[in-house]
């Protein structure tokens, strides 16, 4: 395992932006996966980062065993204090191109912007498993592509290829990975960001710019929040998709 995944910066500030945000309790993503999430089921969040969806998914079922993975120590240390001593939870460090699972070991998988192996899901899923994965939609942080045009951190942002052809690009992963695609939704709706130091920590949060520097590149955020400052503050698109995929039933 040669990366090391998020830093300890990005750490702390996701752990800020998804509590201020209250990313976790996205109720689209929640739900889903609580409607399939039964007693004596296991589950893993891939790339968990600061474990809040894990935390989340502990308070709101029971007899059910969660495992987060991540591949960042920082993040870890993060999701550690925000599980607590939740006993039907694990937290491991590991790749999501070479899961730690033995074949058919688990009953859900999710990944919220994360990196990971369709195959490897499939392979660690059992048979009739589900792979539940949230996105992001073309629309995501239009607003800070539209002043950084030529510095967007393309690697570090899952964001589609085609504004086109965006939902079949999506599909196509996981149905040449043998899933069954069982559901595709997307969501678009502004978050609001008090002051430009909010947008700077969001940013640097993924990070969104290359070399992004809080110093030189204020200017740059001051125009872009003169821009889109309403009076709920400073409006930022999140634009998000949801796809549902099914192992099919194993044969034999
Ligand atoms: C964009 S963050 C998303 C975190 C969390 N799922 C959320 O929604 O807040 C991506 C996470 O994936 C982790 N990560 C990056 N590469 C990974 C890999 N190969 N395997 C597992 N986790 C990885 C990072 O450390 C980070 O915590």
């Amino acid at each position: 395992m040669d990366s090391k995944g998020d830093t300890e910066r990005q750490a702390i500030l996701r752990d800020k932006i998804i509590r201020e945000k209250q990313r976790a309790k996205e109720e689209s993503f929640l739900s889903r996966i609580l409607s399939i999430l039964k007693p004596e089921m296991s589950l893993c969040d891939i790339g968990c980062g600061t474990g809040h969806i894990i935390r989340e998914l502990a308070t709101n079922s029971e007899n059910v065993f969660l495992v987060g993975l991540d591949i960042s120590p920082a993040m870890l240390r993060v999701a550690s204090d925000n599980v607590g001593n939740l006993l039907n939870v694990a937290l491991l460090r590991g790749d999501g191109y070479e899961l730690p699972f033995s074949d058919g070991a688990l009953d859900i998988m999710i990944a919220r912007l994360a990196e990971y192996s369709p195959q490897e899901v499939y392979r660690a899923l059992r048979g009739e498993g589900c792979f539940i994965e949230y996105g992001l939609g073309p629309e995501a942080d239009k607003e800070i592509f539209e002043f950084f045009p030529d510095r967007i951190e393309e690697d570090n942002f899952f964001i589609p290829k085609s504004p086109e052809e965006w939902r079949d690009e999506a599909c196509r992963e996981l149905r040449d990975a043998g899933f069954v695609v069982t559901g595709l939704e997307d969501y678009k709706r502004k978050d609001y960001y008090h002051n430009e130091e909010e947008v700077m920590d969001l940013i640097e949060m993924v990070p969104l710019v290359r070399d992004f520097d809080r110093k030189k590149d204020r200017k740059t955020v001051l125009e872009l929040a003169e821009k889109h400052r309403v009076e709920r503050g400073i409006g930022i698109t999140w634009h998000y998709c949801i796809i549902e995929g099914r192992k099919p039933k194993e044969k034999g």
